[in-house]
C-alpha cells in the first residue's frame, strides 16, 4: 500500500466498535476530533452537505460515491455530529442531498434506502444491493450501469476503484472508500460531518 500503513493492524480486523460506525443504530467508540486528515492518497476533512456548496477539493474527484444515512440513524448520526449548522428534517436533507447530485459534474453513485425514494432526485439508473445485510439501492447518474446486482457496499467500492482514480465520499463516516482506494494504489477525497470521523481517520490512516 502506498504511503499508507495503520496502526493497528487491518482495518477490517478491529473491533466491531469501529465497524459499527456504519450504523446509527450501534454505539460509536470514536475520542478524537480533527479538522482534516492528509495522506500521500488523498484527504478527509469536515463537511457538512447541508452547508449548500460543493468544496473545492471534490473538483479532483472523477467519481463521487457515497454509503448515505438511513431515515431510522438520520437524527442519531445528527445527534453525534452535534453541527452548529442545525439539522433540517429528513425531507429537506434528501432534497439538499439532490440538488448537489444534480449541480455538479462528477458521475455520482448513491447507496441508500428504498425509503430515501420519495424525496430523491430520480436517478438515471438502480440497480439491488446489499448494505449491512439489508437490501438496499444503488443509484446511479451520468454514468454507465454497471452490474452490481446483489453485490454488497464494498465490493461496489472496489469495483469503482478499479476503474476510477480518485473516488470522492461526502458521508465517509470512517474511511471506507479511503481505504478501499488507497489500497489499489487509487487517490481519495472525502468528508463527513461529524470531527470524531476524520479524527478515526486522522489516527488510523498514517502515512509511512
Ligand atoms: C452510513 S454512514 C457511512 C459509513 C461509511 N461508509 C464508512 O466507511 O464508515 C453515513 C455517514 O453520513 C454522515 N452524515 C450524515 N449527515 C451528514 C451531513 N449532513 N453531511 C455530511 N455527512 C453526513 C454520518 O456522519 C455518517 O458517517
Amino acid at each position: 500500500m502506498d504511503g499508507l500503513s495503520y496502526k493497528r493492524g487491518d482495518y477490517h480486523q478491529q473491533g466491531e466498535s469501529l465497524r459499527d460506525y456504519h450504523s446509527a443504530l450501534k454505539d460509536s467508540s470514536f475520542t478524537l476530533r480533527c479538522e482534516r486528515a492528509v495522506t500521500s492518497n488523498g484527504v478527509a476533512f469536515v463537511h457538512d452537505i447541508n452547508a449548500g456548496y460543493w468544496p473545492e477539493l471534490y473538483m479532483e474527484c472523477d467519481v463521487i460515491f457515497a454509503d448515505m444515512p438511513w431515515r431510522p440513524g438520520y437524527d442519531e448520526f445528527n445527534r453525534r455530529a452535534g453541527s452548529s449548522l442545525g439539522h433540517p428534517p429528513w425531507p429537506e436533507f434528501v432534497q439538499n442531498v439532490s440538488r448537489l447530485v444534480a449541480n455538479i459534474e462528477a458521475p455520482v453513485v448513491l447507496l441508500w434506502g428504498k425509503h430515501a425514494e420519495r424525496y430523491m432526485l430520480p436517478s438515471e439508473w438502480q440497480r439491488p444491493v446489499e448494505s449491512n445485510g439489508r437490501p438496499a439501492i444503488l443509484h446511479g447518474w451520468r454514468l454507465d450501469r454497471f452490474g452490481a446486482d446483489g453485490m454488497d457496499r464494498l465490493d461496489i467500492v472496489r469495483l469503482l476503484a478499479h476503474r476510477y482514480d480518485c473516488l470522492g465520499d461526502f458521508c465517509c463516516g470512517y474511511g471506507e472508500t479511503g481505504y478501499i482506494a488507497t489500497q489499489l494504489g487509487k487517490r481519495f477525497v472525502m468528508s463527513d460531518f461529524n470531527a470524531l470521523c476524520i479524527g478515526h481517520i486522522a489516527q488510523e490512516f498514517t502515512d509511512v
